[in-house]
């Protein structure tokens, strides 16, 4: 008799113990996603941190920030320079529509969308000037749309 009432209270246990595990992970199935830092308003960069004042500037020996905005039809800064052997940290969102951001000869090249910022690294190990150019149709002058770094 005294068994069963233990092997109750057991079972019972158990059932209370995956009640609590089943509403843990669906509450943190549920919660927003962490990355809201990386949002911004599209309409409001131009007054938002650090992208109201566009940029590069250095952040350690040989490593620096580049904080830039893509808009129909070009970049801000719409020229940089660092000196060769440099890691540069693109930091980069969109003002209106989706664009792109690729620089020929490296691998840098990813799609810069509307409220998010999206981050690349590149060690740049030889001199010259390199383009910055959209590679996604934003509209008529598309194809103009670019911006320098000069490596020296
Ligand atoms: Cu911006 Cu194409």
């Amino acid at each position: 008799k005294l068994e069963k009432i233990w092997l109750t209270i057991g079972i019972a246990m158990l059932f209370v113990f995956l009640a609590v595990l089943g509403v843990s992970a669906f509450a943190m199935g549920v919660k927003p996603p962490s990355e809201h830092h990386h949002q911004i308003d599209p309409a409001k960069v131009k007054e938002t941190a650090p992208f109201d004042q566009p940029g590069i500037h250095q952040t350690g020996e040989k490593r620096f920030e580049a904080v830039m905005t893509a808009f129909t039809f070009g970049y801000a800064p719409d020229a940089m320079e660092v000196p060769v052997g440099s890691t540069v940290d693109f930091m980069v969102t969109s003002q209106d529509v989706v664009h792109g951001f690729e620089i020929p000869g490296t691998n840098v090249n990813m799609m810069i969308v509307p409220g998010e910022v999206s981050h690349v690294s590149h060690t740049f190990t030889q001199p010259g000037t390199y383009l910055i150019l959209c590679n996604e149709y934003c509209g008529g002058a598309h194809e103009f749309m670019k911006t320098t770094l000069i490596v020296k």
